[in-house]
């Protein structure tokens, strides 16, 4: 038999809502996610919440706990003290579907407007070659799960819905990063692009995005400043801007 803790979650829909109050049992090693079943399990059969694989590979069950972005699978109960309550409410950034559930298809449409990866002419599949340390050198950022955490938190479209038309954000400068990386990808510069089309410029670097991922990637230091000083180096290095006139590169 486990404690009864106070859980705060809010409900609504694209209308409006609001924080409704629970007395729930809580047992030991439980995630919050637990316990969100265990609601839907006693008291509140119709809560709305997108989860998957419980093991915090799937990235569906994103959600703001105590008003952080967290996987609400990875978020252990003992995380918090016995007395605090714990307020679950939907992440701020994406329009709410139904109680805990957003609409993240902004992501979607990002993914969409990033060019694919595109090898050389005459290299067919079967045929690419690549070094191992090529391989690992983006590794990192393959690691991603897509739970938007990141989208989420970063002030540029967090309460600024009119940033969002020029911002793809830092799930999409590491797969620019990435694929920037990536030895075969025949693409035009991928820097410039994120430049360009997906506002890197509006990124100063706040590193929430960093903060809170669950696969740990160093999105700022190991994505978006590198992206950011070449493309800075590019543009106002006047020997390189020469190098360019001369070269016409
Ligand atoms: Fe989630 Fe990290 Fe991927 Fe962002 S980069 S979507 S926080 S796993
Ligand atoms: Fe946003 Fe991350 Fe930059 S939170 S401002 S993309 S460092
Ligand atoms: Fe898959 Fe939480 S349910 S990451």
């Amino acid at each position: 038999m486990g404690t009864k803790r106070h859980f705060r979650v809010w409900r609504g829909d694209d209308t409006g809502g609001s924080l409704e109050d629970f007395q729930v049992e809580v047992n030991e090693g439980e995630v919050v996610l637990d316990v969100i079943h265990r609601l839907q399990a006693t008291q509140t059969p119709d809560l709305a919440v997108r989860w998957n694989c419980k093991a915090g590979k799937c990235g569906s069950c994103s959600m703001e706990i105590n008003g952080k972005p967290r996987l609400g699978c990875m978020t252990r109960m003992s995380t918090f003290s016995d007395t605090e309550t714990v307020t679950v409410t939907p992440l701020r950034t994406f329009p709410v579907i139904r109680d805990l559930v957003t609409n993240v298809n902004f992501n979607y449409q990002k993914a969409r407007e990033l060019p694919a990866f595109a090898p050389p002419k005459g290299v067919e599949p079967g045929e690419y070659r690549m070094q191992q340390v090529d391989v690992e050198r983006s590794q990192e950022f393959r690691k991603c799960i897509e739970c938007y955490l990141c989208q989420n938190v970063c002030h540029v479209v967090r309460d600024h819905e009119e940033n969002k038309r020029a911002f793809s954000g830092p799930r999409f400068f590491i797969r620019a990063a990435e694929l920037d990386m990536h030895p075969l990808d025949a693409r035009t510069d991928r820097k410039e692009l994120a430049q360009a089309e997906q506002g890197l410029g509006y990124c100063n670097i706040t590193k929430c995005c960093t903060e809170v991922c669950p696969e740990h990637i160093k999105i700022t230091d190991n994505a978006i400043i590198p992206m950011k000083e070449r493309v800075v180096d590019r543009r106002y290095d006047p020997v390189t801007w020469l190098g360019r006139k001369i070269f016409r590169r």
